[in-house]
């Protein structure tokens, strides 16, 4: 026993004469004293060789000395990851970190956002709506009565447990829903998407995007309309692009007119992208129809007002070149990883 205590108080002097100051000399320490086959079990397993009446002080010295060990363990451990040099694997902090891949914008959302921030220097704010919708939201309070024929401009999905229900054909929804509020002056830019029951092809597909714009307030007039949206296509196009209204129909508008620019692709002498005509259809506009204000519970003698919905797509496939609308919904990551710098 006397040898026992002996050697016990060598290995704590050795211990505390040790320097350990890197990470492999903790682990060679740990081994050394703390390990399945170290010192501490070693002297355990001592035990059964003591003399029973030992036995007891014997284990508390022997308890005394696991501790120690293990208290000098630690501290060494803290002390190093204090100072970086951590315990175990020991790492290299001026080592460069790993690259993360950067991920992409979706080329919609690259247009959508561009779209907003030309109208938000305007002063319009965004607003959303539903993208299931009930009928009179997407038809009816838009001058739109039951069989009425324009209904047929847009095939519509209807959903099988309400026919009052219907997924969206059209972001002008959320111009009846932000009328509905009441407060006006109002002015704003509706991005969403939107559902027609059409053949997918690379031209057309079941859904898609718009953005809705509306304005509403005493005194606003088709002069507003249009420099709001001359504005809006010298910011996104430049200032050398052409702009024509045609006379067209919508039921919410009255008059209405379509916008062309001049062909982006050619400009303007006739491509295949605008089929010879030097000309491209962005959007839809008018002042919108006393019918649809009453129906919102607005005053037409007092007030007036312009609105205008526009694709996504259709930007989105001239300014990044892409000649498939179906691209835009496959979430190939070969395809979508090309948009990482792109604004
Ligand atoms: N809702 C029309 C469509 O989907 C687009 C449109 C045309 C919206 C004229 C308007 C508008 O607000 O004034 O084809």
């Amino acid at each position: 026993m006397d040898f026992l205590l002996k050697q016990i108080a060598d290995y704590k002097t050795e211990i505390d004469t040790l320097e350990v100051a890197s990470a492999d000399n903790l682990e060679a320490y740990r081994i050394r004293f703390l390990g399945t086959k170290g010192i501490v079990k070693n002297m355990m397993g001592e035990m059964k060789n003591v003399p029973v009446d030992k036995k007891k002080e014997f284990g508390q010295i022997l308890n005394d000395f696991k501790q120690f060990a293990e208290g000098k363990y630690e501290l060494w451990k803290e002390s190093m990851s204090g100072n970086g040099v951590a315990a175990g694997p020991s790492i290299d902090l001026t080592l460069p970190g790993d690259q993360l891949p950067i991920g992409s914008r979706h080329p919609i959302s690259l247009m959508k956002n561009q779209i907003i921030s030309i109208y938000q220097r305007l002063g319009f704010s965004v607003a959303e709506g539903p993208e299931i919708e009930d009928d009179f939201h997407n038809f009816t309070a838009l001058n739109l009565p039951e069989h009425h024929p324009a209904r047929d401009m847009q095939d519509t999905f209807y959903i099988q447990q309400n026919p009052d229900w219907l997924l969206r054909t059209h972001t002008s929804n959320i111009q009846i829903r932000e009328m509905e509020k009441g407060q006006l002056p109002l002015r704003i830019i509706c991005p969403g998407r939107v559902y027609r029951n059409e053949t997918i092809s690379a031209r057309s597909h079941c859904f898609f995007h718009q953005v809705e714009g509306l304005y509403i307030d005493e005194n606003v007039s088709f002069a507003d309309l249009k420099q709001t949206l001359y504005y809006f296509v010298q910011e996104m196009y430049g200032k050398d692009v052409k702009v024509r209204f045609r006379p067209s129909y919508f039921p919410f508008t009255e008059p209405s007119a379509e916008m062309d620019i001049s062909c982006q692709i050619c400009g303007g002498k006739g491509c295949s992208i605008c089929k010879k005509t030097g000309w491209l259809e962005i959007l839809g506009c008018g002042m919108i129809h006393p019918n649809v204000l009453t129906n919102c519970g607005i005053d037409p003698d007092k007030y007036t007002g312009f609105a205008f919905g526009m694709g996504i797509e259709r930007p989105a496939l001239l300014k990044y070149g892409i000649n498939d609308i179906r691209l835009f919904s496959e979430n190939d990551v070969r395809f979508l990883r090309q948009f990482v710098a792109a604004t």
